[in-house]
């Protein structure tokens, strides 16, 4: 009923060249990919343009940006904005990562602005939330999701939030090899599913996807896709390596 989603996110790994190494490889892995499946990859700005090019024709895998300006121009430097995106073709955009907001100081503030300009542009984002392990096992964790959830979403339209993706990504899960245990994941993506219920309604709760983000490897992939409220996965580290991500992008689901 919902499509899976399979996201890679290179965060700040390869060149050009090592973009076009990996494509080589990646995409005959992923030539008989199962319609009812889409997969994303977000390089970095710099082999946007590779990949874009590479999907070509591909109607099921796109590419993604991992950050975006909200304005269209400006006296910004060193930043990117939508219709720099568009023009590459780029239909996704990673917004609210855990690294964006911990490493970069990224509010919710700017985040929802960020949202907000992206779905005027037509590009989708995936919209980053996730708990420190402070806030865990502070018993924090469903206050804290819930109040990104409103801070990013609060400026969505009904009809926006149809584009809307949402990644549950725990802060103490990412880059750490620890993954959520199936009882965690489930339980959060739970409880965005019924926020997006009560702050929207239950038929946008429905359709959208939430996809789970944090140490998701080959092996651990399918039991959490196998959770009633996972749609997906934001990979990391082991998205970076063709053979892998093309498992991960192939998994039974
Ligand atoms: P890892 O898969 O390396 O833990 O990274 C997850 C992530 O942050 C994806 O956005």
């Amino acid at each position: 009923m919902r499509t899976p989603i399979m996201a890679a996110n290179w965060k700040m790994h390869k060149t050009v060249p090592e973009t076009m190494a990996f494509l080589d490889t990646f995409m005959p892995l992923v030539r008989d990919l199962p319609q009812d499946r889409e997969i994303i990859i977000a390089p970095p700005f710099t082999s946007l343009e590779t990949v874009s090019r590479a999907l070509l024709g591909r109607k099921n895998i796109s590419v993604g940006a991992q950050n975006m300006h909200f304005e269209e121009q400006g006296a910004f430097t060193g930043e990117i904005s939508p219709l720099m995106l568009s023009d590459l073709r780029v239909k996704w955009v990673i917004l609210g990562h855990s690294e964006r907001r911990h490493v970069f100081g990224e509010e919710d503030e700017l985040i929802a602005k960020k949202i907000t300009s992206a779905l005027a542009h037509d590009i989708k984002p995936i919209f980053c939330i996730g708990e420190t392990l402070e806030e865990r096992e502070a018993g924090k964790t469903l206050d804290v999701l819930q109040s990104q959830l409103a801070a990013g979403l609060g400026n969505v339209s009904d009809e926006r939030m149809a584009d809307v993706v949402i990644a549950y990504e725990p802060v103490w899960a990412i880059g750490t090899g620890k993954t959520a245990t199936p009882a965690q994941a489930q339980e959060a993506h739970e409880a965005v599913r019924a926020w997006v219920s009560q702050h929207f309604n239950s038929g946008i709760a429905e359709q959208i996807r939430i996809l789970y983000g944090g140490s998701v490897k080959p092996g651990n992939v399918e039991e959490l896709m196998a959770l009633e409220d996972v749609d997906g996965a934001l990979v990391g580290g082991a998205a970076l390596d063709p053979e892998s991500f093309a498992e991960i992008a192939t998994c039974s689901i």
